[in-house]
């Protein structure tokens, strides 16, 4: 991995992220985490029916894609170009960009409950349409600010464009089995294809996002010597060989008859290896030395993120090598508690404790105030106990209304998590203008050069 420094950004896109962290964080509060609490008091009241099925895939859809996907691509496009030295270009295509993916989500939400009805089922497609099309073009964006570091093969680089071909892939797979799902008249995709789509997006987009970012910023963080070439190359293509094996598989058993889960089962293993390689060239364990003393107590907050990550990979592999022994494929509620382990241990608490410590809004704030101290403690805590509640106790096998109990306090943790990180967002904006206002004017007050 290179030792370059960070290049110094282009002025005209220090706001480019701002729109998408916005939209990422009205979609979760809103959207994802009202329904992850709404849903299992549904199923307490006894409401699991076909349209309950339709709004946990809605929910599903509206956190991947709506919060955290948005969040990784506004920090992409934000931190790209400090990467790979290349602006986004022509700036005018990061606002096409968010309206593509902010109107495929509107569409795909309110399409998809009532698909069966002509009208909801062409808002449905016209969702899924606007969603491929905004994919692919955050696919050209990031290839073109990173061409550099891809050329010369560096592992984040890699796994960033691997990131945003997933988000492409799954898109286009989506809109194709969304369109036979509304030409049948259902408003729920099957279980095989939707298992690709949910994998993808999990570990072929969130997943290499979290390891490229990670494997960059983590040596700084924690001060160390960034990973080797060898070690990042091996954790890299391990990553890329490991989903690639799983949507095949995964593609292959939804399309044509045979034992394709072998292929899955092993991209799996893989995509866990990868995991646990990365969690170990990098060595995160060591105590943020680097991190400033006004921001050592989101190390709270980003130690357990490396923890779930660490807990991810471990089921990942571990339920994998299991399946290849007992000759099957990994039961759905595996995955399913595997997922939500990984979505809100990791995923939840890498975007609010990463961004605390990356964001230039934040770093204005911490200019004029010290961050309160309960920060880290809060969020790692919140979103830890909201973690064990939706995954480790299905996967320890809590059974009946005790099980949609744990769900409900843990969306309900989920959502509180996310909406005081929003009110943090926000005063960090308010703050970063504010900063912004007086380093003007203190610059226009100050005695200008003579001219010679
Ligand atoms: C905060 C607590 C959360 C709760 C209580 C919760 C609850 C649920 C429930 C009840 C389901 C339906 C499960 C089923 O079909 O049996 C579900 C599915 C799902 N959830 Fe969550 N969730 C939470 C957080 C998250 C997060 C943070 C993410 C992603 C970042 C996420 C992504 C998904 C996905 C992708 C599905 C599968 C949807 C499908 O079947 O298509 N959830 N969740």
């Amino acid at each position: 991995m290179s030792d370059k420094p960070l290049r110094p950004m282009d002025n005209s896109q220090d706001r480019i992220h701002m729109p998408f962290i916005a939209a990422s964080l009205l979609f979760g509060v809103l959207g994802g985490f009202s329904l992850a609490t709404s849903l299992p008091v549904e199923a307490l009241a006894g409401s699991l029916d076909v349209s309950w099925v339709a709004h946990a895939q809605v929910h599903g859809h509206l956190q991947v894609v709506g919060f955290a996907t948005l969040f990784v691509v506004g920090m992409a496009l934000k931190l790209a170009p400090r990467f790979g030295g290349r602006a986004i270009s022509p700036p005018g295509a990061a606002r096409w960009l968010l309206w593509l993916l902010v109107g495929g989500l509107v569409g795909r939400t309110f399409g998809q409950p009532l698909a069966e009805v002509t009208p909801f089922g062409v808002l449905t497609l016209a969702g899924a349409a606007l969603e491929s099309a905004g994919a692919g073009l955050f696919l050209v964006l990031v290839i073109a600010a990173l061409s550099e570091a891809v050329r010369d093969r560096q592992p984040f680089a890699l796994l960033i464009v691997g990131a945003a071909f997933a988000f492409l892939l799954q898109s286009v797979l989506g809109l194709w089995w969304l369109s036979e799902m509304v030409a049948e008249r259902r408003t729920i995709l099957g279980t095989l294809e939707n298992a690709v789509l949910l994998h993808l997006q999990f570990f072929g987009v969130l997943l290499p996002a979290i390891l490229g970012v990670g494997m960059r910023s983590f040596p700084t963080f924690f001060g160390r010597k960034p990973p080797g070439a060898l070690a990042g190359s091996l954790v890299t293509w391990t990553a890329l060989a490991g989903i690639g094996l799983w949507t095949t598989g995964g593609v292959l058993t939804a399309t044509r008859p045979g034992d394709w889960w072998q292929w899955s089962v092993l991209g799996q293993t893989l995509a866990g290896a990868s995991v646990l390689g990365a969690i170990l060239v990098v060595g995160p364990w060591r105590t943020p030395s680097r991190l400033a003393k006004a921001s050592k107590g989101l190390g709270w907050a980003i130690h357990p993120a490396v923890l779930w990550l660490a807990a991810t990979g471990v089921l990942l592999f571990g339920t994998g090598l299991q399946s290849m022994l007992a000759r099957e494929a990994t039961d759905s509620a595996t995955l399913d508690a595997v997922r939500h382990l990984f979505g809100i241990g990791a995923v939840t608490l890498a975007i609010v404790g990463m961004a605390q410590l990356i964001l230039p809004e934040f770093a204005s704030e911490r200019l004029v105030r010290k961050p309160g101290g309960w920060r880290g403690p809060f969020f790692g805590t919140a979103l830890s106990v909201a973690a064990i509640l939706r995954g480790v106790v299905l996967l320890v096998g809590l059974e009946g209304d005790q099980r949609w109990w744990a769900m409900t306090v843990a969306g309900i943790l989920g959502w509180v998590a996310v909406a005081v990180f929003g009110v943090l967002v926000w005063r960090a904006v308010r703050s970063h203008r504010d900063y912004l206002e007086r380093l003007r004017q203190a610059r226009a007050q100050s005695p200008q050069p003579a001219r010679p």
